[in-house]
């Protein structure tokens, strides 16, 4: 890992701890209070049990391989142990969501920065912002999956790219990153199989988008995607899915400028829409759906 440049002090709740240019922070593990390890166990062993048949199995094999259910909050250092060997990427420790760039900075150069705090434990079923169990849990194990890995870092790299291009071709590429790494789902021999972030973090999500009637399920389209919007504040209308990582990966591998130019001519879709050239899955019956417009 590149070592991050220091900038300043700031004072925290948990003392006074080194800011980095790149947000980068020691994780303040010794400062973990039982709560709050309690708080990763009761997440951990309620997804883990909700999630067998239901997550894809390149996923729970990288919550075992880790040993995220090993008791407590993990170490960032003994994951990166693992996760180095194997792909070469490092989790670092961040106080929450970054600026576009530097997020990109980060996967761009294989460092996947996770929140170093957790929810409190009355927020265990919904919180607003990501913390350690939604950045952890949900990102990391498919880290070890060469191919996702490869996929994320391309990511970033097409992240600088679209932040230099405009807002425009920056919210076609977060679409891409909202609808895959958040909020994918994918089909395998033994039946559709969640892989999104956002998903396997949350109980309710991890039901409702396999189970609902509700939302759409509809085979993967790149540029179907990148003009598609969707909800921060509901579960998901429409659940875009995959065949296997490598579909994923090679679907990204053109040049998106063209794509980018092609997008702003043609409006985009509601999250809801289900369009004649779109390979329906499931069609939802948008029961319970919000009437208000979607980001
Ligand atoms: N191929 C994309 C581009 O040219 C970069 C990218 C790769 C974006 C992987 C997302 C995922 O911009
Ligand atoms: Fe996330």
């Amino acid at each position: 890992m590149n070592t991050p440049r220091k900038i300043e002090h700031q004072q925290t709740d948990r003392g006074y701890v080194p800011v980095y240019a790149t947000g980068v922070v020691e994780q303040p593990w010794a400062s973990y209070s039982r709560s709050e390890h309690a708080v990763w166990d009761t997440l951990f062993q309620r997804q883990r049990d909700l999630l067998r048949g239901r997550a894809c199995q390149e996923f729970l094999d990288g919550v075992e391989r880790f040993g995220l259910g090993d008791g407590g909050i993990p170490k960032f250092a003994e994951l990166n142990t693992v996760l180095g060997a194997a792909t070469g990427w490092q989790v670092v420790a961040v106080e929450g969501l970054l600026p576009d760039e530097v997020f990109f900075d980060h996967l761009a150069n294989r460092r996947f920065p996770v929140s170093w705090w957790i929810r409190k434990p009355d927020q265990l079923d919904y919180l607003s912002e990501p913390d350690l169990f939604h950045d952890l849990f949900g990102h990391v194990p498919l880290l070890l999956n060469p191919v996702f890995a490869d996929y994320m870092q391309a990511y970033g790299r097409g992240g600088m790219k679209a932040f230099k291009i405009g807002p425009e071709a920056l919210m076609n590429l977060t679409r891409l990153y909202w609808y895959t790494v958040e909020f994918g789902l994918i089909r395998t021999p033994a039946g559709m199989r969640i892989y999104g972030a956002g998903i396997v973090s949350s109980k309710g999500e991890s039901v409702y988008s396999l189970d609902s009637p509700s939302p759409n399920r509809i085979g993967f389209d790149i540029e179907r995607v990148m003009n598609t919007r969707y909800r921060i504040d509901t579960y998901q209308q429409t659940y875009f899915v995959i065949e296997n990582f490598e579909q994923l990966f090679d679907a990204t591998r053109p040049d998106f400028t063209p794509i980018y130019a092609r997008l702003r001519q043609s409006p985009a879709h509601a999250a809801g829409d289900v369009l004649d050239g779109d390979r329906v899955f499931t069609r939802g019956d948008r029961a319970g759906w919000a009437t208000d417009a979607d980001s």
